[in-house]
């Protein structure tokens, strides 16, 4: 994966047939998103984007808030297109985010309730992926338990397919929410936002604390922002950052210059942070025998406001959800003012907004890999 590829409207000049205006502004995303301005047919994973595309995903993203800002937070751009949303595994935030994402786009959604759908007679998922498509679906948001199963999905589906979330492998759209999030947060600092910005996280350090081990969010956030240019940090008991470390010292991708520290060394982690992600550790862990107790666990790596002491004084504080409060990030840390765990929820419709605008625009884009 290349950082530095130049790609037709993300830049100064828009190509032909690009949606995007010269100089970097957010594209006008009132209207049906222009043939070919996005290269990737699906969104797998963010590992197959290089940062110009994660750029246009921010400021596209820009536009679909300054849609939502309005009194009738909607657009015609997706006006007859059929977006079906498959989820294998419960979800409040992605799922219900999607479906207000593509009807403020003006598409038609079709929810799919696994549980009272021929799923439960056996149906495959590439049967119920053919059956969505023939009757209609042309963009195709999954979840699902299983690893890979987007993958799959996208091998039989002639539309669009994203990924809402595989078993521990890519949570993507959740780590543009949160990178979207972390921009939002330092955007008084214009080089972050400007048109044409660099690597907004160069210099700040970001704290991922939690089971890195089974989590999905961490995996595609090790992407976008080491992408990002961010000093990140990955933080938890050593059973639950078994593997990272290889991959830490070789960088995301291979790439010298994105890589990371993997510590079990929470105050080390925490000194000096501009971001700390905390994330959610799930009962069936310790069944794993990865963590004696829920109360150990608490008491040596919850993010407390005494153990935020020795971030930076402006550090924010981010979770992906759900929350165990009390367990991996403590009550008041949540609800306080830190926190910016609300903003990546309503943040989340933005960029599933902009995300299913720019699938839609997609030229096909198998040559990328995406
Ligand atoms: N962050 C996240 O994926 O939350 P949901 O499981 O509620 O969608």
């Amino acid at each position: 994966m290349s950082l530095d590829v130049e790609r037709p409207g993300v830049g100064d000049a828009p190509a032909a047939g690009d949606s995007t205006p010269a100089g970097g502004r957010p594209p006008a995303v009132d209207r049906p998103p222009a043939a070919g301005a996005w290269l990737h047919r699906h969104l797998l994973d963010v590992d197959a984007l290089s940062w110009p595309d994660i750029d246009l995903v921010l400021r596209t993203t820009d536009a679909m808030r300054e849609v939502l800002a309005r009194p009738i937070a909607k657009v015609p751009a997706l006006r007859g297109t059929n977006v079906t949303i498959l989820f294998y595994e419960a979800s409040t935030r992605t799922r219900v985010s999607f479906e207000v994402a593509a009807r403020n786009l003006s598409a038609d959604v079709s929810n799919i309730a696994v549980a009272s759908s021929s799923v439960t007679k056996g149906e495959s998922l590439v049967d119920t992926v053919k059956t969505v498509e023939a009757l209609g679906a042309r963009i195709l948001v999954i979840r699902h338990a299983v690893s890979g199963a987007p993958y799959l999905a996208a091998s039989v589906f002639t539309g669009h397919v994203l990924n809402g979330g595989d078993g521990w492998h890519a949570h993507p759209t959740q780590a543009l929410l949160d990178l979207y999030t972390m921009r939002s947060r330092l955007a008084g600092d214009v080089a972050v936002t400007a048109p044409g910005a660099g690597r907004f996280l160069s210099g700040r350090k970001v704290v991922i604390v939690g089971d890195v081990l089974h989590s999905r969010v961490a995996r595609s956030n090790i992407w976008t922002l080491t992408a990002a240019g961010a000093d990140l940090w990955l933080c938890g008991p050593a059973t639950l950052l078994r593997g990272f470390e290889a991959w830490a010292r070789a960088g995301a991708g291979g790439v010298a210059d994105r890589r990371f520290t993997v510590t079990s060394d929470l105050a080390a982690a925490l000194r000096d942070a501009d971001a700390v992600m905390a994330l959610r550790i799930q009962q069936e862990r310790m069944a794993g025998g990865m963590l004696p107790s829920l109360r150990e666990y608490a008491a040596r790596y919850g993010l407390t406001a005494e153990r935020l002491g020795a971030a930076k004084p402006a550090a924010f504080v981010l979770h992906p959800g759900p929350m165990n409060e009390g367990v991996e990030i403590a009550p008041d840390v949540a609800s306080g003012p830190r926190s910016v765990i609300t903003d990546q929820v309503t943040n989340g419709v933005a960029v599933r907004m902009a995300l299913l605008y720019l699938l839609a625009g997609s030229a096909g884009g198998e040559a990328l890999g995406g």
